[in-house]
């Protein structure tokens, strides 16, 4: 055995991509109708929502929370890993994208399950009870990390699963060059989250890093 990352490799990352379920039809027709509106493609990769539907599943989900809606891909992604009364709240600064994300949430086959609130994630976080999450997804501004954590120990249930996207710092975590606000502040995620012993938490390699914690 190797204790090597094999899956950095990029023909793993293909390989396991293959063979992933997370992205059909309508999440790939969403993924062009958002390049022709000129939304940017920051959208989490296949084998991620492959990845959260089954930790959703496994967790028995009701209650989901992510904070960055973008174009609604992941919102529906882990939508589809509910059961039926089960509800995604995601949250969305940027009203152009919550607009689209409206638009295609509607049309999908979960959205009855998905509930978008515009506005800061830090105002809408501090909205939702406390321990009223089963999972809470962050794919937003990461200069608010620090925040979104400390919310993340209120409104999740012991138990309860926080997924942290962009854990390699969009492939610039070793950079020495990066010294930017985005990067830097990821960095500093990283090591706050590493530390932190209100979760069990660590980073699967896929996509640029998903942060996996369960809240003790
Ligand atoms: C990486 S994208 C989200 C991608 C989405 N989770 C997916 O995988 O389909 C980040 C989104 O966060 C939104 N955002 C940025 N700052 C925010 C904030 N302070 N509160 C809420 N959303 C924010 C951006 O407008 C953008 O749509």
């Amino acid at each position: 055995m190797s204790e090597q990352p094999s899956a950095t490799d990029p023909r793993y990352a293909e390989y396991l991509r293959a063979r992933s379920r997370g992205e059909d039809d309508f999440l790939r027709s969403l993924k062009v109708a958002a390049r022709e509106a000129g939304l940017p493609a920051i959208w989490i990769a296949p084998e991620q929502a492959s990845f959260l539907q089954v930790a959703l599943r496994a967790a028995r989900a009701r209650a989901v929370v992510e904070v960055g809606t973008l174009a609604g891909y992941s919102a529906i992604a882990m939508a589809r890993a509910l059961p039926e009364n089960g509800r995604v709240i995601t949250i969305e600064l940027d009203p152009r994208h919550a607009d689209f994300a409206e638009a295609w949430i509607r049309r999908s086959d979960v959205g009855a399950r998905i509930e978008l609130r515009r506005g800061a994630g830090t105002m809408r976080l501090a909205e939702l009870a406390a321990e009223s999450a089963d999972a809470l997804f962050l794919d937003a501004d990461k200069a608010s990390y620090t925040l979104y954590l400390r919310e993340a120990k209120r409104i999740l249930r012991p138990g309860g699963l926080l997924c942290v996207d962009n854990a390699f710092a969009f492939g610039r975590l070793f950079d020495a060059g990066a010294v930017d606000g985005e990067v830097a502040a990821v960095r500093a995620f990283n090591e706050e989250l590493a530390a932190d012993r209100a979760f069990e938490a660590l980073i699967v390699p896929l996509g640029d890093g998903l942060w996996f914690g369960v809240k003790r």
